[in-house]
């Protein structure tokens, strides 16, 4: 028999909506104790706070999927790529690695000149017109592929092949992943290795003006970095925005253009784009949930949490908290102010965010620009199975 749990990540309808599942949680139990075994999150301020203090460090899932590899180990098969690839992830740690790795990165992580080659890509990608264009799997899918390659410094001809592993390993960030998912994992981790020290062995000789090459030119003045951190920061830069930035696009044009008013709100007045993806990132956030583990016994919303709990926080369900946000579950296009948690926030606030949405940005203006109709072929979504990364994964439409 069934039992009703208030935490349903494994369930299908609740992936493809998990709004309803969120708002129980937040009325009934806030800070709750799943079944699942770790602490479900779900109201804003503590959110906020979780994510904002030091007595809460990333690492829990790092640390899963090592015990997994020493479980898996012990069964003669070798899973140690996944640690090495993830060695340097700066998702997965904590002061002081982080804080050095963080600011590393900051260095040379700050060109902001990068409109000319998204306007590049967009213009590759987007035909006249077509009778049949599919805006996940023709646009929102190769555009943050090309575009961080390019910014990388990575040979064109190998987008494809990264962005097919990117999407395997993207799966090692979240937070409930079957031992086949591991498998999968950790070969997608071993490509990554090798094709990345190739190409740092390669910049070594002839360096470019990409971010690998200012990476590797900063390290040997800064020695800053080891080599397996070097290798996984490039593979971190690489499939960190790819996920989440082709989750903003897609589930983004889904919701403008399935709002036909809205969207010619947006024709006319383009200044109006930046606040319409602030509220995309909050109505329907990409990453909808991430982990932590409490570094000592404290209390949330008077509940005692133990050293050594982890705790999984629903970023979407405090973008939807009623006590923050009027009208939490309506889509307000020019909602001011919004702040949302979209991209997370704290020591571990997400670095590209600047870089995903002026991409989302150029991608909406371009489409109004360049189409007088945008007409969706089938209005059902069709959502990914990933409560942690939620994802359109097709958006048929005519364009003319
Ligand atoms: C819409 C697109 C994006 C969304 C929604 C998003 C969301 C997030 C969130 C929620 C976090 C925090 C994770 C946590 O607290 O555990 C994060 C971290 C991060 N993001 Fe993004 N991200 C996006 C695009 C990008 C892009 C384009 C890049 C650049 C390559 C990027 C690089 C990173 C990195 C390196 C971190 C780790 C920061 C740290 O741990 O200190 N992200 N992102």
């Amino acid at each position: 028999m069934a039992t009703d749990h208030l935490w349903k990540p494994f369930d299908r309808a609740h992936i493809a909506n998990p709004y309803a599942m969120y708002r129980k949680l937040r009325e009934e139990d806030p800070v709750h104790f799943s079944q699942t075994g770790e602490w479900i999150i779900t109201r804003y301020e503590d959110t906020r706070n979780i994510l904002r203090s030091s007595d809460f460090l990333v690492g829990n899932r790092f640390e899963w999927l090592k015990k997994g590899i020493g479980y898996f180990k012990y069964k003669d098969l070798d899973f140690t790529n996944i640690e090495a690839a993830m060695k340097g992830f700066i998702l997965f740690l904590n002061p002081p690695h982080h804080t050095r790795i963080r600011k590393f990165i900051h260095q040379v992580w700050n060109s902001r000149d990068v409109a000319a080659i998204i306007q590049q890509n967009l213009d590759t990608l987007l035909p006249a017109r077509a009778d049949s264009f599919d805006l996940v799997k023709d646009l929102g899918k190769p555009l943050p592929a090309m575009t961080i390659g390019k910014i990388l410094g990575l040979p064109e001809e190998d987008y494809l092949y990264l962005k097919e592993q990117g999407t395997v390993m993207i799966k090692a960030l979240d937070l409930y992943i079957s031992f086949k998912d591991i498998m999968r994992v950790n070969e997608a981790a071993g490509n990554f290795i090798a094709y990345f020290q190739k190409v740092i062995e390669q910049k070594k000789k002839n360096p470019d003006n990409g971010i690998i090459s200012r990476l590797i030119e900063l390290n040997a003045q800064e020695n800053i970095l080891d080599g397996e951190e070097l290798t996984s920061t490039c593979i971190l830069l690489f499939i960190a925005g790819e996920e989440t930035s082709v989750s903003l696009m897609s589930t983004g044009l889904y919701h403008l253009i399935s709002r036909q008013d809205e969207w010619e709100i947006l024709r006319k007045n383009p200044e109006k784009i930046a606040t319409a993806i602030e509220e995309l990132l909050r109505y329907d956030a990409p990453v909808q949930i991430v982990g932590r583990i409490a570094g000592k016994d404290c209390e949330i919303s008077g509940k005692t949490i133990k050293q050594g709990d982890t705790l999984t926080i629903c970023l979407g369900s405090a973008n939807r908290d009623p006590e923050v946000f009027d009208h939490a579950d309506e889509f307000i296009m020019q909602r001011e102010p919004n702040k949302h948690l979209g991209f997370g926030g704290g020591a571990h606030y997400c670095l590209g965010d600047w870089l995903a949405r002026i991409q989302t940005e150029m991608m909406i203006r371009s489409l109004l620009e360049r189409y007088q109709t945008i007409e969706m072929k089938d209005v059902a979504p069709h959502w990914n199975n990933n409560l942690a990364i939620r994802c359109l994964t097709q958006l048929p439409v005519s364009i003319r």
